[in-house]
Order: structure tokens, then sequence, then C-alpha cells
């Protein structure tokens, strides 16, 4: 479903002329499997973040490529890969990244407008996922007026609203208690298995990758455990 095939990349920071390489990745290979749970570790500053964002298109890999369903996303342009993002990918930050003007349902109904769908249809979807994530009560209320286990809730309900077919999760649960952790963990296991939605987690916490039907480490830039393709 997601293959990652011989990637490496590295960041280029200061001025032209001084510029540092920094290299990040080195000859990354691996897939995640159609309704698998792959989860990745690593330490501080192994590159699973900028690992992510090569495979959500926010960045490009220097070299290598990355197919999601056959689709060679590396090769997209941003126009294009906006256009995969929103049918195929959705995405739980640990840092949420709702939209402090909007409501909790705005926020949820946001990626449904972006999609063209008529106003209607729209309203039933987002009031369905509030009772999905047990949040009906508060969809009136804005971000700042959430705890972080709603305001979490809520970046996973924006997530799944488009139905993707995959999520990818970068330290979902970097903000919660241990209580409303173990609340994710189930309701990202049921989505699997009731919904056969493939995830891509990568985290810091043990609980989190245990999970993972598999897991893989992300060590000096490279895979250091794990299955290889
Ligand atoms: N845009 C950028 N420009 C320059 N260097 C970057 C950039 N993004 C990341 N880096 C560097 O790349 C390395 C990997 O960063 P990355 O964010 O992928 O790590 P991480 O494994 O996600 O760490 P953490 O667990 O702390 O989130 C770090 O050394 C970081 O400083
Ligand atoms: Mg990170």
């Amino acid at each position: 479903m997601i293959t990652v095939k011989n990637v490496s990349h590295d960041f280029e920071i200061g001025k032209k002329g001084r510029a540092t390489i920094i290299p990040v990745l080195r000859d990354i290979n691996f897939s995640v499997n159609r309704g698998e749970i792959l989860t990745i570790v690593g330490r501080s500053g192994s590159g699973k973040s900028t690992l992510l964002n090569l495979i959500s298109g926010f960045i490009r890999p220097r070299e290598g490529g990355i197919w999601i369903n056959e689709e060679q996303v590396s090769k997209l342009n941003e126009a294009q890969f906006a256009d995969f993002r929103i049918k195929n990918l959705g995405f739980i930050f640990q840092s949420f990244q709702l939209i402090p003007s909007m409501t909790a349902f705005q926020n949820i109904e946001l990626p449904l407008i972006i999609k063209g769908m008529a106003e209607k249809e729209r309203r039933d979807k987002t009031e369905e996922m509030l009772k999905k994530v047990g949040l009906s009560e508060y969809q009136d209320h804005y971000p700042g007026e959430l705890s972080g286990g709603q305001q979490q809730r809520v970046s996973i309900a924006r997530a799944l609203i488009v139905n993707p077919p995959i999520i990818l999760a970068d330290e979902p649960t970097g903000s919660l208690d241990s209580e409303t952790e173990e609340d994710l963990l189930t309701f990202i296991k049921q989505l699997n298995q009731d919904l056969g939605i493939t995830f891509l987690i990568i985290t810091h916490d043990d609980k989190v990758a245990r999970i993972g039907h598999r897991t893989i480490e992300l060590s000096d830039g490279r895979i250091t455990e794990g299955e290889l393709v």
C-alpha cells in the first residue's frame, strides 16, 4: 500500500557558499501493507518526522521514490499531491493543528468543504462523526474551550471524515494523559479492525509502538530493525 524505495534525504542550512548539508535519511526501504498498523520508533532527531513529511508529500526526497496505492507520489507536483492527499490520506498530529477560530463542528467539516460536498450531506456526515468520537455536546466549542483529549478527538474526526484508506500519525498521543492515550489506542485498533484502515504511526512511546503489527526503528538515518523490502 505504501512503498518507500531507496529514499535518501538531507537538508541544506545556511547561506549559499557556506551551506551545511545535514544528512537525515540514508537509503530507506520498507513498505506498509494494506490493513496493517506499522509503527516507527527512533530517538529524537533520527528523521521520523522527515520520513512522514516525505510520505505526506510536504517535502520531496532527494533520492529514491515513494509509492502509495501504485501511484509514484514522489513524482507528483504540489497541486497533484494536494488532490491525492485529500482522497487518500488522513493525518493526526501531536499538536492537533486545529483551526482556533473554528468550532469543533467546523474543524471536522472543513475537509468536506475542500472536497466540494453539498451542505446537507456535509452537515449529516459531520454530526455522525461527532457522535462517533463522543463529542456531540461539544460541537460548538472552539479548540481553546476543549481539553487536550477532546481536541485530539476532533483532530481524529477531521482525519476520518473523508474515509481515508490510510492514516499517518506523528506522535498522536504526545499530549495526552495515560487514560486518554489508552482510549485513543483502542479507537485506532477498532478503526483498523472494523474499517480496515491502514496506519503508519510514529512514536517515542512503547505503549503506542506495541499496537503495531510490525515496528521499525530509525537510527542514524537508517532502518535498523524490522522487515526490509
Ligand atoms: N527543515 C529542516 N531544515 C533543516 N534541518 C531539518 C529540517 N527538518 C528537520 N531537520 C533536521 O533533520 C533531523 C531529523 O529531524 P526530524 O524532525 O525528522 O526528527 P524526529 O525523529 O522526528 O525527532 P523528534 O522525535 O524529536 O520529533 C534533525 O537533525 C533536524 O534538525
Ligand atoms: Mg518528530
